[in-house]
This record gives structure tokens, C-alpha cells and sequence, in this order.
């Protein structure tokens, strides 16, 4: 048997990916999840896709207990990935508690227990949300950072530093947090993906949805920003490249190849896209057309923001490979898949 990964949140987008990767490594994984964002035919499609169903809990990482629990009932966990956390924006504004509840005590309960059950390692998903509007570009992870533009990302910075706290203080494990820029795209086979509960908040569902007829148009938010084409840039991610990252950097950890115990990493292409651009890339690559239309800004956008993937290319040892043609007819692909199955 390989080393035992826990995965929290591991039903979800980024998580089920992840937990693929690491089964492809030849790691164990134990996904906890408490479902609010996904389902667990999810575990089905990862079990498709591996050939190894994952030991899976139904579970919230705040009821401390039951995570006691987990980590009894599957000695040996050696590293832990930590997804499981909210993740809506807008949303995090009208409910700033249950943000801050959910994503910093499950955190605190995750942290606790690695200590008490002698864990090696945690991977702590952040976003490059915390740099807010760079005045650098592309964001290297030496920019500063920038006060927070909702709750959400709020969590994402305290989160941080709350690891950071605690190693410094003297835990005897390592950390590694990797900063997303914008993941997209599906698994290649189809058997996982993005699955947003009712409207998408988010471009690549909304714009997948558009395109197969469930929305009438996608609308841009804005063309009067100081980019080329007027509308916001951003560095769009392929969520399977995204998810090998995790199974690079948990592998630095547990085999110690860094001198340092906390290290931050950029997970980024490098490349900055347009909203308008994206809209011309998917049409090129799936031959399918998506109705949109000029609308005003979105309350809180970046103007524009892309990575400096260096380190984590030179250092990490990991690089981003997919196009973004191939990621965009993944998530199309994944987009009929659901129609198929009568989900969407
Ligand atoms: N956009 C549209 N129309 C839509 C949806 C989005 O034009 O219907 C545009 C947005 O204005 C933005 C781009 O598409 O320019 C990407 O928007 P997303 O909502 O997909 O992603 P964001 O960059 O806004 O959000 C992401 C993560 C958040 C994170 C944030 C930090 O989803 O978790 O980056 O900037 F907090």
C-alpha cells in the first residue's frame, strides 16, 4: 500500500482531480467531504478513472470529533490536502461568519489533529486572490499582499498565516501553500469536472452552460478596462495540471527535498487571457458558438492578474502543459457529458 493522503473536501472540483493524481502516483487516499458543493457520484468517476475506489466519510472538517475519528479509524496518514472550505465570493459577503466558521476552524481542527496523530504534511489550497490587483505583472509570490476584497479572500490570507503561525511556533510538520490562479477545464475522460450548484458564478460553467443552450447568454462584464480588448485578463489554469502540483508538492514534503518548512508556490500558466479572448479560444476549439454580450463591471473584479510561475517551475519542479484549447474542449466535453446523463 502506498502512503495515505487525506484529501478534505475531495469530492469537489479541484479536490476529485487531485485525488486522481495521487491515486495515479500510487498513493491511498482518504477523501472527507460534507457533500455541501458536489455529490458522492463523484467518488464513482474517480474510481472509474483509477481503477481504485477511495476510502471516502461523509463528513464536516469543523465537527472536530468526528475528524478524530477519521484519523483513528486510518492509522498512518501521512500527509494531509486541505480543500474543504467555501468558496463564493459574493456569497462570503451576505454570510461573512459562516466563512469565516467554515474555512478557519476546519483549518484549526485539520492543524490540531496533524499534531496529535504525527502527520508529515499538509498542502493548504490558497489563491492568488490575496494579491489582490498586483502593481507587478505577472505576480511573482514576493508581491505584496493586498487587503482583502471580500471575506472569501479574507480566509484565503488569515488561512495562511494561521499555517505559517504554526509551524513557526514550532509544529513538527512542513507546509506548502499553492496559490490557484483560475482552474478550468475537466478531466479528460469526462468522468469528473465542475459541477456548480444552480446559477454559475463563475466564467467556464457559464459560458459551457451557454453554449449547450441551458443559458441564453453569457454575459461580459465589462469592456472599458485599461487591458488590450477592454475586458478583464486572467490566468486560466487546466485543473488536471493544477492537480498534479499537489502530488509534486507532496511529494517534496514527505521525502523533506526543502530546507524550508513553509514554502508558497504560484500555480499558474504564465499566460494572461482576456475575457474576450477565452470566448474566441473555446469557439475555435469545440466549433461551437457562445451568445454573449457586452454588460457593465462586476462589483469587486481585478482588473487583470497572471502568474510568474517560476518557482514553482524551477523550484517545485512542475509546469503547466495543457493548452487552452485542449483544457476548454475538456470542459465542453464534461458540459455534454452532464447532458448526457440527464444532470444538466
Ligand atoms: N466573467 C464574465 N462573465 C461571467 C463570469 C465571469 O465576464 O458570467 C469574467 C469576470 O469578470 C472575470 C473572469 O470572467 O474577469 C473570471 O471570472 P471568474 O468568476 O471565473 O473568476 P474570478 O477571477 O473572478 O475569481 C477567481 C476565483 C475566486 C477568487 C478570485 C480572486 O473563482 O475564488 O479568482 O480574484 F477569489
Amino acid at each position: 500500500m502506498g502512503k495515505k493522503i487525506l484529501v478534505t473536501g475531495g469530492a469537489g472540483y479541484i479536490g476529485s482531480h487531485t485525488a486522481v493524481e495521487l491515486q495515479n502516483a500510487g498513493y491511498e487516499v482518504v477523501i472527507v467531504d460534507n457533500l455541501s458543493n458536489s455529490n458522492e457520484a463523484v467518488i464513482d468517476g474517480i474510481t472509474r478513472i483509477t481503477g481504485i475506489r477511495p476510502a471516502f466519510e461523509h463528513l464536516d472538517c469543523n465537527d472536530r470529533e468526528g475528524m478524530h475519528k477519521v484519523f483513528e479509524k486510518y492509522p498512518g496518514i501521512e500527509g494531509v490536502i486541505h480543500f474543504a472550505a467555501s468558496k463564493a465570493v459574493g456569497e462570503s459577503v451576505q454570510k461573512p461568519l459562516l466563512y469565516y466558521r467554515n474555512n478557519l476552524v476546519s483549518l484549526m481542527n485539520i492543524l490540531e489533529l496533524m499534531q496529535e496523530f504525527g502527520v508529515k504534511g499538509i498542502v493548504f489550497s490558497s489563491s492568488c486572490t490575496v494579491y489582490g490587483q498586483p502593481d507587478v505583472l505577472p505576480v511573482d509570490e514576493s508581491a505584496p499582499i493586498k487587503p482583502a476584497l471580500s471575506p472569501y479572500g479574507n480566509t484565503k490570507q488569515i488561512c495562511e498565516e494561521i499555517v505559517r503561525d504554526t509551524i513557526h511556533s514550532g509544529a513538527a510538520y512542513r507546509a506548502i501553500l499553492l496559490r490557484y490562479f483560475n482552474p478550468i477545464g475537466a478531466h479528460p475522460t469526462a468522468e469528473i469536472g465542475e459541477l456548480p450548484l444552480g446559477v454559475p458564478q463563475n466564467l467556464i460553467p457559464y459560458l459551457t452552460q451557454t453554449a449547450i443552450g441551458i443559458r441564453k447568454e453569457l454575459s461580459v462584464f465589462g469592456n472599458d478596462y485599461n487591458t488590450p480588448d477592454g475586458s478583464c485578463i486572467r490566468d486560466y489554469i487546466n485543473v488536471v495540471d493544477l492537480a498534479k502540483a499537489h502530488v509534486v508538492a507532496m511529494n517534496r514534503m514527505l521525502n523533506a527535498l526543502s530546507d524550508e518548512a513553509v514554502e508558497v508556490f504560484n500555480l499558474g500558466t504564465g499566460r494572461g487571457v482576456s475575457v474576450l479572448e477565452l470566448i474566441n479560444s473555446f469557439e475555435r476549439a469545440t466549433g461551437v458558438a457562445v451568445p454573449h454580450k457586452i454588460v457593465g463591471r462586476r462589483k469587486g473584479d481585478i482588473e487583470q492578474v497572471w502568474a510568474n510561475p517560476d518557482r514553482a517551475n524551477n523550484v517545485l519542479g512542475w509546469t503547466a502543459e495543457e493548452s487552452l484549447d485542449d483544457t476548454l474542449a475538456s470542459a465542453w466535453r464534461w458540459q455534454e457529458k452532464l447532458r448526457e446523463r440527464g444532470i444538466m
